[in-house]
């Protein structure tokens, strides 16, 4: 198993602070933010990881991770020039992948629960984490039949199907770089995650994993807030590096 952590984009809602500096390399609490999904990763057992980071600050995250030697761990680096959408880190990530198996971790993710033993049972197929939340139209959704198997994924739906958001952690098998070549941009311009969930449920390849504790998306100035105590107050005693 392989992992990725999509770590670009311009982070415009965190304008000033993101100004000279990208998003996942803002303090959460005590750690860079990035610490915390490379966290979920190497708790997974995961030590082939490969971080895509926007150009202009390729160089700060060298500066801080460098090989991953300090953390036991592998890392190799690649720029997503544009930010064309989240299933284009398959596309940039291609060689990496290879024949393996893949985790992808948004950069700006933060979660409670250790979800090591739901990547580390992955087979085939595709599998994603969902989480109730009081405003899924922000996210991916996942709606479910009555015997709480998935039918429907859209990305922030603006007619409510469920409460259920799909949190930023990905399990792939390697099929994903060829469903994610063929993926047609969306009206916002992006190719975009939920086809590629779409692909394996069409094919009734699509698992679904309930996150129990808390999960961010750090991407506001109210939910990096909210990351902060949660790092402060539950995350300490969990982190390996
Ligand atoms: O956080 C979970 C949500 O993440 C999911 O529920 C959605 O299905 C998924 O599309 C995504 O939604 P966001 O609105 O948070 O996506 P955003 O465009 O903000 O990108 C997420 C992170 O990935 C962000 O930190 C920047 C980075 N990114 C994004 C794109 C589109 C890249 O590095 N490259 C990209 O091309």
């Amino acid at each position: 198993m392989k992992g990725i952590i999509l770590a670009g984009g311009s982070a415009t809602r965190l304008r000033p602070c993101t100004k000279i500096t990208s998003k996942q390399l803002l303090p959460v609490y005590n750690k860079p933010m990035i610490y915390y999904p490379l966290n979920t990763l190497i708790k997974a057992g995961i030590t082939d990881i490969l971080i895509i980071i926007a150009p202009e600050y390729a160089g700060q995250f060298l500066n801080l991770l460098g090989s991953g030697k300090e953390f036991g761990i592998k890392l190799t680096y690649e720029v997503q020039e544009t930010t064309k959408g989240l299933a284009d880190a398959f596309i940039v990530g291609n060689h990496f992948i290879g024949d393996d198996d893949v985790t992808m971790i948004l950069g700006d993710n933060i979660f409670e629960d250790d979800l090591s033993g739901e990547i580390k049972n992955f087979k085939s197929g595709a599998k994603v984490f969902a989480k109730k939340v009081s405003d899924p139209e922000r996210f991916g959704v996942v709606r479910f039949d009555e015997n709480m198997r998935a039918n429907k994924i859209i990305e922030k739906p603006k007619k409510w199907i469920s409460d259920y958001a799909l949190t930023g952690l990905y399990v792939f098998d390697k099929r994903v770089v060829e469903v994610a070549k063929n993926v047609k941009p969306s009206k916002r311009g992006e190719i975009e995650i939920v086809d590629l969930h779409n692909w394996y449920l069409d094919r009734e390849e699509l698992d679904v994993a309930m996150v129990d504790g808390s999960w961010l998306d750090a991407g506001t100035f109210d939910s990096l807030l909210e990351a902060q105590v949660l790092a402060k107050e539950k995350l300490q005693d969990k982190m390996v590096i």
